[in-house]
């Protein structure tokens, strides 16, 4: 059996696209990438900046300059993955509210996406990775050996998602989550540059009904079918 060195998983906000690829990746032995970090590093060097995030050319400007790190978690807070902007550990700032409201914004604008893009694809065509995003089946590496699209109904994105945030003790509330959910979905499916959609021969698969082990264990049957 030869097992897809690549794997592109796509969908939209708190679909349990990082949990099923970082379990995925850890069972396979691969690399997982998740690319919204990229986005969300963008978002908040704008804000940290006081660049207004609706400035394309200078969050464009912004994008080409900045420097993404993403290393091996090195505090044992939950968190995945250290990630660094411009050398400061900013794993948590990029979860924040403010960074969830403006990042699909930062993401429609074509250089941003461009400037991300050329680095992940650097990173996927290596090979024996897990790739997690809204376009890496249809843009970022289109001949990926294995595309699944993870899709749930918003309220229970939102409702996995509350649960998560209230976990991590923030303040927050299920109305303004789904809010979020919807508001981003909506951007994400309707920009111009590589919006949110299942590439053609994308696998979907619907998590309404599975926990993060029954979509480990679907996700699992698909790298062995493929
Ligand atoms: O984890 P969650 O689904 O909430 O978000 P994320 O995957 O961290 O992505 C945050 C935002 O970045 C998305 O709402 C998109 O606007 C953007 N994004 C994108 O445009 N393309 C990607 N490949 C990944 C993320």
């Amino acid at each position: 059996m030869t097992i897809p060195r690549t794997i592109a998983i796509d969908g939209p906000a708190a679909s349990g696209k990082s949990t099923l690829g970082e379990r995925l990746a850890r069972r396979l032995g691969y690399l997982y990438f998740d690319t919204g970090v990229m986005y969300r590093a963008v978002t908040l060097k704008a804000l940290q900046t006081g660049t207004d995030v609706y400035d394309e050319p200078r969050v464009t400007r912004l994008a080409e300059i900045i420097v993404i790190d993403v290393r091996q978690a090195s505090v044992n807070d939950g968190r995945m993955y250290d990630v660094f902007l411009d050398g400061v550990d900013v794993t948590w700032e990029i979860r924040s509210a403010p960074v969830a409201a403006n990042v699909s914004v930062v993401s429609t604008y074509a250089g941003v996406r461009k400037a991300m893009t050329e680095q992940q694809r650097r990173i996927g065509l290596q090979g024996n990775v897990v790739m997690v995003g809204r376009d890496i089946g249809t843009v970022v590496l289109p001949d990926a050996d294995l595309k699944i699209y993870l899709d749930a109904s918003a309220e229970e994105r939102a409702r996995r998602r509350f649960v998560e945030e209230q976990a991590r003790g923030i303040p927050t509330s299920y109305e303004d989550i789904l809010d979020n959910v919807r508001t981003r979905d909506k951007i994400d499916s309707s920009r111009e540059v590589a919006p949110l959609r299942p590439a053609e021969d994308a696998i979907i698969l619907n998590s309404d009904h599975l926990d993060a082990d029954g979509v480990l264990e679907a996700a699992i049957r698909l790298v062995e079918a493929a």
